[in-house]
């Protein structure tokens, strides 16, 4: 098949549920008094990881998968403190956000634990959390590098903080906030722009929006939550994938059923209307304060580059730049991104991995310490190419669907990484590709 008879339609109802939500719902499940149930839980690697890591502090986590795959999961906890010592280090895999977000928990636990995480996620910073921990007096222990192991000698009498992060990180602030419920006060995370808010919505935290674009989370300390059922939507970063994959085939008609549309989450929806893609949203609802609709693509093209910089912009499509920025070069040959030295310091240095492969492809880029750019295409490979993923599942998906539109033969260096998020990926798009 030729990438321009290539056509992607249909209805997709199992795209993968929300990853952020997901491992949000599990950890706040385990501080709730009661019986939580979270419908649709995220059959991902991450998330999987997260539920694995609370059974090894003592959580009962039970999971039941239905025929058609979709997963529940029922969490009982005695609140705030039923946390027991792990008796070996406690796993974190690839999951930054596993990591970083349960460190906030164990900070303010009478016991020490130890997380360890994959040969990835112990290269990725952890200063970000051990700082605002530390101020709160847990005890925190990082190797030589800032990074995991990280040992964790928590204080059940957790001072309340008032936190200015010099990032915009959903997961720092998340940290925080539930270190925080635990602390002896009210304590406060200001954030430089508003990174994602699933946390704040579900435990119904109070926000502000500061005049200089800041944002305020307030916390109470001794606040439990409440024991709840959950429906966790699709996930917009793994939708983001199918878009493109549909916007870069020639004919494509594609709706995409319940998909968090979180403004925090789908910034890259407008992206891609204001480069030409004709999206709609239907059927809108509100669900524990997350809007979540259907998204339809009708057959239209990237008619011009896309140029991502400034925050809050990159914080909210941190995640989606990878997809982005290959459907760019692919669809115009240009693409330009800037102020995003954060992505450096994803699964993988993502500006680096894109860089090396899209030159590989042909492409002309620019690369700077905070970004890259692409300025045209020079050759289409004909020798065989591997990609190098670096065993990041969004560089891995990227590249595969460059593979169908970049008119050279690509092989990515390994697969297995996508099912840190999107386990069906590859399913998925052979069930929407018609000739
Ligand atoms: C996430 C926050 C983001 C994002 C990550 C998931 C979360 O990371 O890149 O994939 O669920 O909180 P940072 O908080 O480090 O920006």
């Amino acid at each position: 098949m030729s990438a321009t008879t290539l056509s992607v339609r249909g209805t997709l109802d199992t795209l993968p549920p929300d990853k952020s939500i997901s491992h949000r719902a599990a950890l706040i499940a385990a501080l709730a008094r009661g019986t939580s149930r979270i419908d649709n839980f995220s059959a991902g690697f991450d998330n999987q990881t997260t539920l694995h890591a609370l059974r090894q502090v003592g959580i009962e986590c039970e999971q039941t998968v239905e025929p058609n795959g979709r997963r529940s999961v029922v969490i009982r906890s005695h609140g705030l403190w039923s946390l027991k010592p792990p008796s070996a280090p406690i796993e974190c895999n690839n999951s930054g956000s596993t990591m970083r977000m349960l460190s906030g928990i164990l900070a303010a636990q009478p016991f020490s634990s130890t997380l360890l995480g994959d040969a990835s996620l112990m290269r990725r910073p952890m200063r970000r959390i051990a700082e605002p921990l530390s101020q709160m007096g847990a005890k925190i222990e990082l190797s030589t590098a800032h990074t995991a192991p990280i040992h964790i000698h928590g204080s059940k009498t957790l001072h309340p903080i008032s936190y200015s992060s010099p990032i915009a990180s959903a997961q720092v602030k998340s940290a925080i906030i539930f270190a925080a419920l635990h602390a002896d006060g009210v304590s406060e995370v200001i954030e430089p722009a508003l990174s994602r808010n699933h946390t704040e919505l579900m435990l119904g935290l109070e926000t502000e929006m500061l005049d200089d674009g800041q944002h305020k989370v307030k916390i109470k300390g001794g606040m439990e939550p409440l024991a709840t059922d959950y429906v966790v939507p699709a996930d917009p970063s793994a939708a983001c994938f199918i878009l493109a994959f549909a916007l870069l085939a020639s004919r494509s008609e594609l709706v995409l059923k319940n998909v968090c549309l979180n403004p925090t989450r789908v910034a890259y929806l407008d992206l891609l209307r204001a480069s030409g893609a004709v999206l709609t949203v239907e059927n809108l609802h509100y669900l524990g304060g997350e809007p979540i609709g259907d998204i339809v693509l009708s057959n239209t093209s990237l008619s011009s580059p896309l140029n991502i910089s400034g925050q809050p912009l990159v914080a909210q499509v941190i995640d989606e730049i990878p997809m982005l920025a290959v459907l760019s070069a692919l669809a115009t040959e240009q693409f330009s991104l800037c102020d995003a030295a954060e992505l450096r310091t994803k699964e993988s240095d993502r500006i680096a991995a894109l860089v090396l492969n899209l030159r590989a492809l042909g492409f002309v880029c620019e690369e700077h310490a905070d970004g890259f750019h692409v300025l045209g295409r020079k050759k289409i490979p004909t020798e065989k190419l591997r990609i190098e993923t670096f065993h990041d599942h969004r560089i891995a998906m990227s590249f595969h669907i460059a593979s169908y539109f970049s008119g050279a033969n690509l092989e990515l260096s390994e697969q297995s990484s996508v099912s840190v998020s999107f386990p069906n990926f590859f399913q998925t798009l052979q069930m929407l590709l018609h000739s």
